[in-house]
């Protein structure tokens, strides 16, 4: 059993992310600060990664990545193009290819971020996908098309604005029949967690869960690895 506190398991940004919605709520900063500081600590770190997932924020190997993200692949049910928001150094992107397809689904991948520095780096690493890889705030770009499947983590904005996220991505990016995919992340077990799964909470905002999927953490008994979708 892990001894690391169960906030840190579930998200390492969690100090950093409780400290600016202090910093928010007290009026210390707006909202353009709270993500400033978030890119601030953010994009040094995933830059000074030596391999693709470490560069998306991820800290284990081939085989923890995969059994912690292709929970997004899964959610996928037909070919279509994928929206990846928060893209960082593009991984997700192209394994959610690979996942995909080895299933014979079809993807197409897309990617944002709110950081020029990574989203360079998608582009660098993916040079075949380079017209596709845009830099902006998921809350306000407007995108040139809509996709098939949009995931995001609800974390990328303050979280009075979670439930406008989720809103924004749906009216404007999701496609007609497409599917917005939250996740995939760690989270308490139904049996031992205080207050609610991110399911109930998205679901208590009016929207309508469509599916979800869960499965073991890599290492942390405490721990699931989830993600729901909602549909257009
Ligand atoms: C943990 S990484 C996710 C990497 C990969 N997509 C995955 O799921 O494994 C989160 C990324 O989201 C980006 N991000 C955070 N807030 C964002 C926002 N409001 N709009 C767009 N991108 C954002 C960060 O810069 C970072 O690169």
């Amino acid at each position: 059993m892990s001894s690391e506190s169960i906030e840190m398991a579930k998200n390492r940004g969690y100090k950093l992310l409780e400290e600016s919605e202090a910093a928010l709520a007290a009026g210390q900063i707006d909202e353009a600060g709270w993500y400033q500081r978030g890119m601030a600590v953010i994009t040094p770190a995933y830059l000074a990664g030596d391999n693709p997932r470490s560069q998306s924020g991820h800290s284990g190997d081939e085989a923890h990545w995969r059994q912690a993200r292709s929970l997004v692949a899964e959610a996928m049910d037909r070919d279509g193009a994928f929206l990846d928001v928060g893209c960082a150094s593009g991984h997700l992107m192209e394994c959610v290819q690979l996942w995909a397809g080895e299933r014979g689904v079809r993807i197409e991948p897309y990617g944002l971020d709110i950081a020029p520095e990574l989203a360079a780096l998608a582009r660098s690493r993916l040079p075949q996908w380079a017209e596709r890889i845009w830099v902006g705030n998921a809350i306000a770009w407007v995108p040139p098309r809509r996709f098939d499947f949009v995931r995001t983590g609800l974390e990328y904005v303050p979280r009075r604005r979670q439930p406008n996220l989720v809103r924004r991505l749906l009216d404007e990016m999701v496609a007609p029949g497409g599917r917005l995919i939250i996740g995939s992340g760690s989270e308490e077990k139904d049996q031992t967690r205080h207050g609610p799964s991110q399911e109930e909470e998205v679901a208590s905002w009016g929207f309508g869960i469509a599916g979800s999927l869960r499965r073991p953490h890599h290492h942390d008994a405490r721990l699931e690895y989830r993600v729901l979708w909602i549909e257009v």
